[in-house]
């Protein structure tokens, strides 16, 4: 009889994805045992709070409140990291690793801050650092990237990667809410955390962005570099405009490789065309969009938060290195400078625009912005003049033809010193997905 085959987990964490980790590797055991031809057995946990462990039915025995009872022990061979931050995370994963361990995490946070090292450090010690759960929950495409799509040169990946602001938007768009009713509701929903700003900052999609980044092209975009704007700003009237502009406004992560081998990378509000399928991915759900120049165009979707997706995409890295055994095959470390792709500067990206202005009620007033625009050599190719007032001002909402960010910013700085306009300029990028 061939001895049964274990790998043999720690699981750091029992929180949300923690918890859904433990619940779903127990309520599907057979059929990975049977899939993998091993058996996924969780041996140690950490954690600190006893009624969560009760709460889940985490025997006492297992039990552990110090890291080093689970980074030590010899009959751990993969620790998952589900205890989120940037310092204790980073900590356990590195003693883990130095103690020969495997590593799972769902930590985009900490990859993005310090993924260069993590992956240096497991190539070092020939260990495995997996992260399906760090990008887009449910969907796997991390496994997509990196073994489905692996005889592609990536063009371009767009995604929908934060759930919580694509909720807020489909709430301003779908049922008119203001952006603060909006917030409140996907609070009470459990959809946005108390402290909403990671996401709504626009700093969680950012996070997966340099995470995706680093997979498809090799380097780690620095800490702070990667523009990006959340949704706090965004208001109604310009997801109307969009609309009757043909567009929907979509917080979105777009990375995109030039020729010259630099990557466009970064994370805003974007108008995207009505006709094109991330316009009409809703409420909290995920898409990413990946295009390569051997596959074409390709699309994932699914749910990208919660206990149970988050939890599939834990379990498949867990999957894998239990199918795989101990020591598995070994991978390049992410984003340590394999290829020659570098980061493009903001002000070189080239991209239309939608502008909305609010300006003086008087003739003349489009002939002025217009000839600011054509001295920066950006030209208008629509312009709408919608019915409303506020005081003495109305709205003027013109789309801009491809400019580039300098001289954008340029003009609007000017235009915004004009007398007959009255509040800061409100830009948007419109992506029209071209080949
Ligand atoms: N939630 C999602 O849908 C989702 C999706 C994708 C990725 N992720 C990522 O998954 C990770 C976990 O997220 P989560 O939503 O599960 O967070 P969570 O619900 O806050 O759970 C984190 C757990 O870790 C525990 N913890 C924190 N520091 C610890 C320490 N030093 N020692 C022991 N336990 C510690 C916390 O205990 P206390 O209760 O005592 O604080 C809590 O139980 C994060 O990196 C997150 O970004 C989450």
């Amino acid at each position: 009889m061939p001895t049964e085959r274990k790998l043999r987990i720690g699981l750091a964490g029992i929180g949300t994805v923690g918890g859904g980790v433990w619940a779903n590797l127990a309520r599907n055991a057979d059929l990975l045992q049977r899939r993998c031809g091993a058996t996924l057995e969780v041996v140690r946990v950490l954690a600190r709070r006893a009624d969560r462990a009760r709460e889940l039915g985490i025997p006492e025995a297992i039990l552990t409140a110090d890291p080093e009872r689970l980074t030590a022990d010899p009959a751990v061979d993969v620790v998952v990291e589900l205890i989120g931050g940037t310092t204790d995370a980073d900590r356990l994963i590195r003693a883990s690793l130095a103690a020969g361990k495997h590593v799972v995490t769902a930590n985009k946070a900490l990859l993005a801050k310090h993924g260069r090292e993590l992956f240096a450090l497991a190539s070092q010690y020939r260990r495995q650092l997996l992260f399906e759960a760090s990008v887009a929950g449910g969907i796997p495409l991390i496994k997509a990237l990196r073994e489905g799509l692996v005889a592609n040169r990536i063009e371009s990946i767009y995604g929908i990667i934060n759930g919580t602001c694509n909720y807020i938007l489909s709430l301003m768009n779908d049922r008119g809410l203001g952006y603060a009713e909006a917030l409140a509701d996907a609070k009470a929903k459990g959809y946005a955390e108390a402290d909403e700003s990671l996401d709504v900052e626009g700093h969680d999609a950012a996070h997966k962005a340099a995470v995706i980044t680093a997979l498809a092209y090799g380097f780690w975009v620095p800490e702070g570099e990667l523009p990006t704007e959340g949704i706090a700003g965004v208001r109604r009237p310009d997801i109307i405009y969009a609309r009757q502009l043909g567009y929907e406004l979509k917080l979105l992560a777009v990375i995109k490789a030039d020729p010259d081998d630099s990557v466009e990378v970064r994370v805003q509000p974007t108008l995207v065309p009505k006709s094109h399928v991330l316009a009409s991915v809703g409420g909290v759900f995920n898409a990413v969009m990946v295009r390569g120049d051997v596959v074409g165009d390709t699309l994932y979707y699914g749910r990208g938060a919660g206990a149970h997706p988050t939890a599939s995409a834990v379990i498949s890295d867990l999957a894998e290195l239990a199918c795989l055994g101990s020591e598995g095959i070994y991978r390049l470390p992410v984003g340590c400078g394999t290829c020659a792709h570098r980061l493009k500067p903001i002000e070189d990206i080239i991209s239309r625009y939608y502008l909305r202005l609010a300006v003086v009620d008087q003739p003349g007033v489009l002939a002025r912005v217009a000839t600011i625009l054509a001295a920066h050599r950006i030209g208008i190719s629509s312009v709408i003049q919608p019915e409303s007032h506020e005081g003495d001002t109305v709205p003027l909402v013109v789309m801009l033809h491809d400019a580039q960010e300098r001289a954008v910013r340029a003009a609007i700085a000017e235009i915004a010193q004009q007398d007959v306009v009255r509040a800061q300029p409100v830009t948007y990028r419109v992506e029209d997905f071209e080949t």
